[in-house]
């Protein structure tokens, strides 16, 4: 029987309105599709807007929204963690699902929010958070339920990928394409979060609960932004056949022949890829996320990461689900938060950031004195560190020659302790750059 559902959207920027668009637009498809009228009633904004279809209440008390009995599914594009994590504790209280795009709310306090929402018999569902219209979470949670997941490396923050673009391409200032990337409603209220890597993390922090059956762990997830990045060493990588990208990564580790993983990485920073690989070839406000898992191999997951539409065709996909629980007998059933049963979520610790394998790009800045390469593949090699490749440049400024190594995986401590030493001798006049490198193997 045919049902009318009741959908309030608290917050009208750039997400809020595109769900409103989105629903204006293709509300005969979405019945179609579920069946049930599904009807804005209210949105929650603190001014008014003479734009806003007039049948809909536009209403700036958000607890009464959340309060309101009528209402069935809460849709949250408030961002933020104060206001916003209050009207969604309430709501759950109120027996209503929840569907939210806030993936610094859940990173930092998705475990208490789920397990209330256990506790109530709701559901919070957060496609959105993740990747903007790519349907990750729902493929992680679902469509790979039958896989042990090893390890996923993933573009995850639209912006700063539409900024490495547009500047690698058109040679671009930094601030002019973030400044774009504003008007096009990509970056978030505070643009830090962006470029910083703080908004990957939030999203690698999900993306990892839901891989390894972990609870929520943002804390733990080594951060390391765009910011520093240079033409110059995105040129030197391009001439040695990589590109650098922002990654998320995260990955179970093992000790060698075990079965069980003693750590889990949580990373997220420039990396050096090879060229030829499909995540390298992933530009502008394109996100992807690249799954290995077992048995099914290596799937890549691709499309817009930010902006409204994208963002609201995910938070609309949650709201068909929702309606699809709401109107089947069996209402408390649903897929868990964390993708696994909240008893089994496994204590396997996250690695502290120096325990980290990784391969490296490093540049160095040295005099052009006879011996100095010896010196630094001596320090390299006494500290076990395999050197993959070495480019050194003419001396382009009097007497002083760029150095790009390359080198295979190894622990970050111990390229920590080479680097300390390289930077003591003579011949090295600048602190050494250093960029990780993945050949993503898979
Ligand atoms: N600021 C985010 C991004 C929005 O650029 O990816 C989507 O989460």
């Amino acid at each position: 029987m045919s049902k009318s559902i009741k959908l309030a959207v608290l917050g009208l920027g750039t997400v809020g309105t595109g769900v409103l668009n989105l629903l204006n637009d293709n509300l005969a498809e979405l019945k179609r599709r579920s069946g049930h009228d599904i009807t804005i009633t209210h949105v929650g904004t603190r001014r008014h807007r003479d734009d806003i279809d007039p049948n809909i209440c536009q209403e700036s008390d958000l607890m009464a929204i959340v309060r309101n009995p009528n209402i069935d599914i809460v849709i949250e594009v408030i961002g933020g963690q104060t206001v916003a994590k209050e009207v969604i504790l309430e709501a759950i209280k109120n027996g209503k699902h929840v569907v939210t795009a806030n993936k610094a709310l859940l990173a930092e306090h998705g475990n208490e929010i789920f397990a209330l929402a256990e506790q109530y018999h709701v559901h919070v569902a957060y496609e959105a958070a993740v990747a903007g219209g790519i349907p990750i979470i729902k493929v992680m949670r679902e469509a790979l339920a039958a896989n042990k997941i090893d390890w996923l490396a993933g573009i995850i923050n639209g912006t700063g990928n539409f900024i490495m673009t547009e500047m690698r391409d058109k040679g671009r200032t930094f601030e002019d394409v973030l400044t774009e990337a504003q008007a096009l409603g990509y970056a978030e209220a505070d643009p830090t979060f962006d470029v910083a890597g703080i908004d990957a993390a939030h999203k690698l922090a999900l993306l990892a609960s839901i891989a390894f059956g972990i609870p929520l762990q943002f804390d733990k997830v080594y951060c390391e932004g765009i910011t520093d990045i240079t033409l110059q060493d995105v040129t030197y990588a391009q001439e040695l056949g990589y590109r650098i990208k922002h990654l998320g990564i995260a990955a179970r580790r093992y000790h060698d022949g075990q079965q069980k993983e003693y750590g889990i990485e949580l990373r997220v920073h420039p990396t050096l890829i090879p060229e030829d690989k499909l995540l390298a070839n992933v530009n502008g406000v394109k996100n992807a996320v690249l799954v290995n898992a077992h048995p099914l191999g290596a799937t890549l997951y691709y499309g817009d990461g930010a902006g409204a539409g994208a963002t609201a065709s995910a938070v609309m996909a949650d709201v068909m689900d929702l309606i699809r629980v709401l109107t089947v007998e069996n209402h408390g059933h649903h897929v868990p938060h964390l993708a696994f049963i909240p008893e089994a979520l496994s204590d396997t610790p996250v690695l502290p950031a120096d325990q980290m394998q990784t391969g490296y790009y490093l540049r160095l800045q040295a005099k052009d004195n006879l011996g100095v390469l010896a010196d630094v593949t001596r320090i390299l090699s006494d500290f076990g560190i395999n050197i993959d490749a070495i480019l050194q440049k003419p001396a382009h400024k009097q007497g002083e020659v760029p150095v790009i190594i390359l080198t295979l995986p190894v622990i970050e401590s111990k390229m920590n302790d080479a680097i300390k030493k390289i930077e003591a001798l003579d011949a090295i006049t600048a602190k050494v750059v250093r960029i990780r490198l993945d050949e993503l193997a898979s």
